[in-house]
């Protein structure tokens, strides 16, 4: 067993360093599970190399990839992400259109994972028939169910195995849940220097907060089974990147777009806002965007730069 939690806010997510993948060519790396324990150790991530000790050899790591996104899947379910995302989403591709924006809108999910965000939107989101939504992953075996899911539920989506940045049709819209914290210093504002040929971007991840470790610790350890999602989801409550830096990454990153958070206040009790989302709007967006937004434009009020 493990002695206590010891966890490295700025180390690194034990999901994060078992796919080595080329953004490029896609090609996927060879990881050792000596290597992926040693770094976790000489991060002094105490909790982290005593679960990376207990992973299963390398053939079953994409199995449990797929249980560990299942179980972010559940997270999500309840955390109302498809509503969270729609909320903003469809108000934006009304304000796409008043801005003068035909034909087809393109949504890229980057980072889709098992689709579930795409997956809800084609079921729920009423966004119209010229939305289409794309998911888009590095990971394969996520890829494949997503397709699969997709199948069985009989939605018009889509999935790809593929840089969410290099597509040949580019993004109208770039959205993602959970992938912001993935990207740390320099990477992250290259994350958003990536989307600047897009109209738009809208990114929810975890609002950091002085409740969020403790309350992900106890969500984690009561809801998920798997180790290794009790441990990296935690940590990404730790990780979690503030509003602020989030918005001088990206206004840094894309000076031609207006960007905003999706935030607001919650008083004492941080526990009532879990996510905070980012957006960026190209020129002449952000006005038919607040209109749309009706009431909900209230929460964008504290970030105006
Ligand atoms: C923590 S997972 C998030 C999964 C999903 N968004 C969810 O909420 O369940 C982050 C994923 O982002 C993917 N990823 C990161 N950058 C990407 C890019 N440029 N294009 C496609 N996938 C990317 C990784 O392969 C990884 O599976």
């Amino acid at each position: 067993m493990h002695r206590g939690p010891a966890v490295n806010p700025e180390g690194p997510e034990i999901t994060d360093l078992l796919i080595d993948m080329d953004p490029r060519s896609l090609e996927r790396r060879p990881v050792q599970k000596g290597a992926v324990v040693a770094e976790l150790e000489a991060q002094g991530m105490r909790w982290g190399a005593w679960v990376a000790r207990g992973l299963p050899e390398r053939g079953e790591i994409d199995r449990l990839f797929v249980r560990v996104h299942a179980e972010m899947q559940r997270l999500w379910e309840e955390f109302l992400q498809g509503e969270r995302m729609r909320a903003l989403l469809a108000p934006l591709v009304k304000a796409l259109r008043a801005s003068g924006h035909g034909g087809r809108v393109r949504v890229v999910d980057v980072g889709c994972g098992l689709g579930y965000l795409v997956r809800w939107l084609a079921a729920r989101g009423e966004l119209g028939a010229e939305v289409e939504l794309l998911g888009c992953d590095y990971n394969g075996a996520l890829i494949g169910a997503a397709e699969r899911y997709r199948r069985e539920e009989g939605l018009r989506c889509g999935f790809r195995v593929a840089n969410a940045f290099t597509l040949e049709e580019p993004a109208t819209v770039y959205i993602s849940t959970g992938v912001l914290h993935h990207f740390r210093g320099p990477s992250l504002a290259e994350l958003f220097r990536q989307q600047r040929g897009a109209q738009a971007f809208v990114h929810l991840d975890i609002k950091p907060s002085y409740l969020a470790p403790l309350g992900s610790l106890l969500f984690h350890v009561a809801r998920m089974r798997e180790p290794i999602s009790q441990h990296d989801g935690t940590l990404s409550a730790v990780r979690a990147h503030p509003g602020e830096r989030l918005l001088e990454a990206a206004r840094g990153a894309v000076p031609s777009h207006e960007v905003l958070l999706f935030d607001g206040e919650v008083g004492r009790l941080p526990i009532l806002r879990t996510m905070l989302g980012v957006i960026g709007l190209a020129p002449g967006l952000r006005g038919p965007f607040v209109r749309e937004l009706g009431p909900l434009a209230g929460r964008l009020g504290a970030t105006q730069g």
